[in-house]
């Protein structure tokens, strides 16, 4: 049972075509279900998206724009913040659109191609979401557990470096699965009872044997989150740590001030990942695991600017600048 088989093994039990002939057993389009039968729920459910989404692109337009323009945020934190930011314009705009197109349609077409490049776009990005929220937490260690070496440690070099390294390993991440995916024979049913091209409801449709595909993506997966995952616990443990040492009252709540937000975002990407992975809701209730996906997909890059923006003093004090310089000014 070999992945590559020869067109001939791949039977003609397509529901679709009827004409038995090989070349026709093979698809090249996904159908995107989306969430199924919404009926009188889809437009509100399509407003309420669309909105998130426009909140969302608005929201981490702005902090990327402002850690690019306001000299007070050309800190290692906001550098990596940015880049989170710019991440996540890229992270939603990679599923949302479709997604927001097949709330209308219900059954909404993919060609293959373009269903293996959302999964690889959409995943490499994950990916160097973990990565770049484990060089922040360990930003923050250095900060806070090494204060006389931060300057030292955490230079603009490095800082450069830690960037391009999560971005460069969040998009090799994939290159052992997706050859495995593209090659997979589909021909029973090219539906894809999912509102985006995920790998599990993806390879679920394949007819060949898929156990090394998912034995495999799974462990990749598993290390490629597992590891910046640890590596970001360990920070905070240790940061933790020294905070409950600092003597003053004043100056513990200064230190953990400046990791706080971090925080936050950590707990919701990796609890929201947790939830959707870690539990089998899919055996229970398929439509609940979608419901998850949304809000890793939508929620979490929605959540970031906000928290942002109305914790820390430095980004609002940098947007108001932004947001109250005259436009009108600029052209005289
Ligand atoms: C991403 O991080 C790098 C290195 O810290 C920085 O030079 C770059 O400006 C950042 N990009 C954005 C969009 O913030």
């Amino acid at each position: 049972m070999l992945i590559g088989s020869s067109p001939a093994a791949t039977h003609p039990k397509n529901n679709g075509g009827g004409n038995a002939s090989p070349n026709q057993t093979v698809i090249t389009e996904f159908i995107l279900l989306g969430f199924g039968n919404l009926h009188e729920l889809r437009m509100p459910t399509f407003v309420i998206f669309l909105v998130v989404y426009i909140v969302t692109l608005m929201g981490n337009i702005m902090i990327t724009a402002v850690v690019l323009t306001d000299h007070s945020l050309h800190t290692p934190m906001y550098f990596f913040l940015g880049n989170l930011s710019f991440l996540e314009i890229w992270y939603t705009t990679s599923v949302v659109p479709k997604m927001l197109k097949t709330l209308l349609t219900a059954h909404e077409a993919i060609s293959f191609s373009a269903c293996l490049l959302q999964f690889y776009i959409f995943g490499s990005l994950a990916v160097t979401e973990c990565f770049l929220l484990a060089a922040m937490s360990y930003d923050r260690y250095v900060a806070i557990c090494q204060p006389l070496h931060y300057g030292n440690l955490m230079n603009f070099r490095v800082c450069v470096q830690l960037a391009i390294g999560s971005w460069v390993g969040g998009f090799i991440s994939l290159f052992v699965t997706m050859p495995m995916v593209s090659v997979l024979p589909f021909c029973a049913s090219n539906k894809i009872d999912h509102f985006f091209c995920d790998l599990a409801p993806v390879v679920k449709l394949a007819c060949g044997d898929t156990r090394l595909v998912r034995i495999l993506s799974f462990f990749i997966a598993s290390l490629v989150s597992f590891s910046p995952f640890l590596l970001t616990i360990l920070s905070y443990c240790k940061i933790i740590s020294t905070i409950l040492k600092i003597p003053s009252a004043k100056s513990k709540q200064k230190a953990f001030s400046t990791c706080s937000s971090h925080l936050i975002v950590v707990t919701v990407f990796y609890g929201t990942l947790m939830v959707v992975y870690g539990v089998p809701t899919t055996t229970w209730y398929p439509n609940l695991s979608k419901v998850f996906s949304v809000l890793y997909i939508v929620g979490t890059p929605m959540v970031n600017p906000i928290i942002y923006s109305l914790r820390n003093k430095d980004v609002q004090n940098a947007l108001r600048k932004l947001l109250t310089r005259n436009p009108a000014l600029a052209c005289e």
